[in-house]
């Protein structure tokens, strides 16, 4: 951090504040899980639902990001490092203004995911997409894991740059075993009681 800085922490309004406005209480959900387990997927189909039910969601997904704001980061585990941490900064921003945010990034290792709960505190609610990388693999929606295994990407997820399944997280969704309706229900069951407005 650069010296001689001097942030304001007097808000106008209080998180609670903004919350009480918007009629729900903000959480930030971080869904970790390798490229094809489902992550972009299930985090749409989560903000569909809530936006159905009257909530104000943001969602931050690892490729968008990766166009903007994160658009000078490769995948060596030192830019994948500053990747979760921005993601993990913008969603504090997001949450402080009671918006219930949607993070939807590989995540791979424990120690980045440490990191990002650090930044995040209680408002961090993690979310294993949790899919065997052969699954993944037969997908292979983007393309990606048969450019992996012919060497044209390097450092791939799951391939040649690990890929560490979360230990605790705060619930797991089992993509190559459930629908994405499915897992949705099971989502929207855990998500909803967090939420609501007291
Ligand atoms: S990370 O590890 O959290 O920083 O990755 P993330 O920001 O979520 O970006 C993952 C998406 O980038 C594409 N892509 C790669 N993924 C993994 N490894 C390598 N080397 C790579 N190169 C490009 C890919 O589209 C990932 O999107 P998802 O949605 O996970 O498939």
């Amino acid at each position: 951090m650069a010296d001689n800085i001097h942030p304001i922490f007097d808000t106008i309004l209080s998180t609670s504040e903004k919350e009480e406005l918007l009629n729900q209480k903000s959480i930030v959900i971080w869904m970790v899980g390798l490229s094809g387990s489902g992550k972009s997927t299930i985090a749409r189909g989560l903000e569909n639902k809530l936006h159905k039910e009257g909530f104000l969601t943001s969602l931050l997904d690892g490729d968008n990001l990766r166009t903007g704001l994160n658009n000078n980061l490769g995948f060596s585990e030192e830019d994948r490092t500053e990747n979760i941490r921005r993601a993990a900064e913008a969603s504090k921003l997001l949450a402080a203004n009671g918006v219930i945010t949607i993070c939807s990034l590989i995540s791979p290792t424990e120690s980045i995911r440490e990191m990002a709960k650090t930044i995040l505190g209680d408002k961090y609610c993690e979310v294993f997409i949790n899919c065997p990388i052969e699954e993944c693999e037969k997908r292979d929606v983007k393309g990606l894991y048969a450019k992996a295994r012919k060497g044209e990407i390097k450092n791939f997820t799951g391939i040649d740059s690990p890929f560490e399944a979360p230990q605790k997280p705060n619930i797991t969704l089992y993509t190559a075993e459930y629908s994405v309706e499915d897992n949705l229900d099971q989502l929207l069951e855990y998500i909803l009681p967090k939420i609501k407005p007291s």
